[in-house]
């Protein structure tokens, strides 16, 4: 593995959650092997859970870690190629990708998506430039359009809670008074495309997410028709992908809420708004894996450095 920034990069996905697993029963097992070598966090965006976990991972490991918060602490980045840079952007991602890997041996970005631009968006400048201009390995911290870490992070904790062969999980939309990116749900999507599951999405009509990312997954309108039986529900909020950054709707009505739970595990990746994405009962019962999935987040940062040091 040469990168991060998809799931689809992890050589194989049951590999990944199992030696993550392995890393949570014995965190410091590898505490020399980042000796000497150096992560550097890039946040164009705010994080509690990927901030915290991917610094504690790495000192598992033994790294050292630097931050830097671009939205206060950096010159703004230009990403246009001859540009003439009479802006604000007063630094080329040319030049800080290029020093950044002098400094360190693995640099992880978080920049969120923009939602005023679907094809800029889609086109993750920042995340693909510094893919271009870094010379080290480049880990997504949750991009525009994903956020592996936390799906895989989702696969571990699905992992340690199913009891079924084949389980029923249900990615099931919530509202939410701001508008918010389609990266945790895409990337949840194309990781239970690894999985032996009964798996579908719900949303209300004209929430239905980018379609080459669905394609063959069955989508269902009626909420309550996708949650029959379902053992996982992972409930999230995103933005038109039609009427793109848009929220038309203000209803109550997917709210997750205890009764239509049932007997099913609850998956949220964090932060929450109650009573609003989830009401309390839900969020304070024994079913909600949310603060496992937290957890989980070392983990599958600690797999994912790791790997990148050993190659
Ligand atoms: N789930 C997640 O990525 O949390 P943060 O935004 O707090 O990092």
């Amino acid at each position: 593995m040469k990168k991060f920034t998809n799931i689809s990069d992890l050589k194989d996905l049951n590999t990944a959650v199992d030696e993550a697993i392995a890393l949570k029963k014995n965190p410091r097992a590898h505490v020399t092997l980042g000796e000497g070598k150096t992560v550097g966090l890039l946040f164009f965006n705010k994080s509690l859970r990927t901030r915290l976990s991917t610094q504690k991972a790495a000192n598992n490991l033994g790294m050292h870690v630097m931050v830097m918060n671009f939205g206060d602490e950096a010159w703004n980045l230009e990403y246009e190629d001859g540009t003439i840079m009479e802006t604000i952007r007063s630094e080329h991602v040319k030049e800080a990708a290029k020093v950044m890997s002098q400094y360190c041996d693995i640099i992880c970005i978080r920049a969120f998506a923009g939602l005023e631009n679907k094809e800029e968006d889609q086109a993750e400048p920042v995340l693909t430039n510094f893919i271009k201009y870094a010379t080290v390995p480049i880990v997504n911290l949750e991009s525009a359009t994903g956020h592996p870490l936390q799906a895989l992070a989702d696969a571990i904790t699905i992992k340690e809670q199913n009891t079924k062969k084949r389980p029923k999980v249900v990615l099931s939309w919530a509202p939410h008074p701001k508008a918010l990116p389609h990266a945790v749900a895409n990337s949840f999507i194309e990781m239970m495309r690894y999985q032996d599951a009964d798996f579908c999405i719900t949303n209300p009509k004209g929430y239905d997410l980018d379609p080459e990312i669905t394609k063959g997954i069955d989508i269902y309108h009626d909420q309550e028709e996708a949650l029959k039986d379902a053992d996982f529900v992972y409930v999230k909020n995103w933005c038109s992908f039609e009427d793109y950054g848009k929220v038309n709707i203000s209803t109550r009505e997917w709210m997750m809420t205890k009764e239509k739970l049932g007997d099913a595990k609850f998956m949220h990746c964090l932060p929450i708004r109650r009573n609003i994405v989830a009401e309390d009962a839900v969020l304070d019962c024994d079913q909600s894996l949310v603060i496992e999935q937290a957890n989980n987040r070392t983990y599958s940062a600690q797999y994912v450095l790791k790997t990148l040091l050993e190659n």
